[in-house]
């Protein structure tokens, strides 16, 4: 039985209540899953492993119409391997999934460990650090040599970290995003030609190739504009991680015991990044229309029904995750990689439901970030309000992530801590 919230409509509680709204909601009536609408839209919202191995399992959620079209706007677009099912998804799919190879990460992981160096260099001559902003310029620099092309210049870091940070706005603030994000699509549209006219020469497995020259089920080329967007879905997500690589910095600055544990030891570091994936919030949910009648637990779900899976909730669900509330990699020394229990990227096993092509790569930066912060920096964390506002999507901390006295670790640092 799927219980029905109270309130008529819960949308004014999912804004104030955020990335908590679903479980608080859950276990006010006393379950996992209960009715309710937003935006006057019925909606059943559900969280845990059993939800998210329902969600995920069978085809029988589609994306389309499953989210607001502000937010669609601004991280997919028209024809975009996000809108698409079935086969069409699969085919497209294959394209992305050159993201995940071995070879392709360890050139994402040259590139970054190359970016970060050259901050580096910067950042010590500076008094102070935002360590977001030049998350994201370091990243946007890797991810596009990543994909074959020049290093992001400052005004398309800042768009493509923009079209996250804005997903959730609405209105002007929405507007404004959307504007830069065209410019960005003009930009990417121009790269695809340029590649495909001969005029950008490009390795053979660099990934703008690749989604330049991808030929569609039906044999051909992708529209240019298509392309764009796709070169984009590559690009704006690399650029996201780095929301995760602060708050990676923030576990080191609440347990400086983790950071001799994961300066030496590649298991600890990779544990580390686990639970910096797992514990700190990203997406809340993710959202998804029954393709067809569907039964959970027992339940009728109709054909069209709008579902959302929190993801949040799922990634510090008790039943899964012992004292969810606990920052400690440790946890993973002995998980079972059940993809259904942590899903900040979805869920779902990577060979069938799963749909984020780049959980290798962020996996990868984040271990290398965590690495990087701890074997070759010396930095102070200043006094600043270093809480997480579980209201704002997607999550930061309150201030910006500021460091001082940054230093290269083994140089003279008097007073550097
Ligand atoms: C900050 C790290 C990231 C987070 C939190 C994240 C999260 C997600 C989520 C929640 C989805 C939707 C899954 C679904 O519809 O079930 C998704 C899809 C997607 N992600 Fe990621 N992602 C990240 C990094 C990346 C990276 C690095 C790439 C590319 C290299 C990437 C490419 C994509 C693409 C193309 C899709 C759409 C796939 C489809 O609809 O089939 N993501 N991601």
């Amino acid at each position: 039985m799927i219980p029905r919230l109270r309130t008529p409509d819960s949308t004014l509680r999912f804004l104030a209540q955020g990335y908590t709204f679903v479980r608080r909601q859950a276990r006010s009536v006393g379950t996992d899953a209960f009715r309710t609408r937003l935006m006057l839209r019925p909606v059943v919202c559900l969280y845990g492993a059993e939800a998210a191995g329902f969600f995920y399992g069978g085809g029988r959620f589609s994306r389309a119409g499953a989210l607001p079209l502000s937010v669609v706007h601004l991280l997919q677009d028209a024809g975009s391997v996000q809108t698409l099912e079935g086969a069409a998804h699969d085919h497209r799919k294959l394209m992305f999934l050159a993201a995940r190879r071995e070879e392709q990460i360890e050139l994402l992981l040259e590139a970054f460990r190359d970016e970060w160096a050259e901050a580096a260099e910067r950042w010590q001559r500076l008094p102070e650090v935002d360590l977001y902003r030049e998350s994201v310029g370091v990243l946007a620099r890797s991810a596009t040599r990543w994909a074959g092309l020049e290093p992001a210049s400052e005004w398309l870091a800042d768009t493509l970290s923009t079209m996250v940070d804005r997903a959730a706005a609405v209105g002007p603030l929405n507007w404004a995003a959307r504007t830069k994000r065209l410019r960005a699509e003009r930009w990417a549209r121009e790269v695809v030609e340029e590649i495909r006219e001969g005029r950008r020469t490009l390795p053979e497995d660099a990934l703008a190739r690749t989604i330049a020259e991808h030929l569609d089920l039906d044999g051909r080329l992708l529209p240019a504009e298509v392309a764009a967007v796709e070169l984009l879905n590559i690009l704006r997500p690399t650029v996201a991680v780095a929301r995760f690589i602060v708050f990676a910095a923030l576990a080191l600055h609440h347990h400086p015991e983790w950071a001799g544990r994961v300066a030496a030891d590649a298991d600890d570091r990779l544990h580390f990044a686990q639970e910096v994936r797992r514990f700190y919030p990203f997406f809340p949910v993710i959202g998804g229309v029954a393709t067809r009648d569907l039964e959970f637990r027992g339940e009728r779900l109709r054909e069209g029904q709008w579902v959302l899976l929190d993801l949040f909730g799922t990634n510090r669900d008790e039943r899964s995750w012992p004292q969810p509330e606990r920052f400690d990699p440790d946890r993973f020394a002995g998980w079972d990689g059940n993809p259904d229990t942590l899903v900040p990227q979805g869920a779902g096993d990577a060979a069938h439901g799963h749909r984020c092509p780049g959980e290798t790569a962020t996996v990868a930066l984040v271990v290398e970030a965590t690495r990087l912060l701890t074997t070759s920096l010396e930095y102070r964390v200043p006094p600043q309000d270093l809480r997480i506002g579980l209201r704002r999507m997607p999550a930061l901390t309150v201030d910006d992530f500021t460091i001082t006295e940054v230093r290269a670790r083994g140089r003279s640092s008097a007073g550097s801590g």
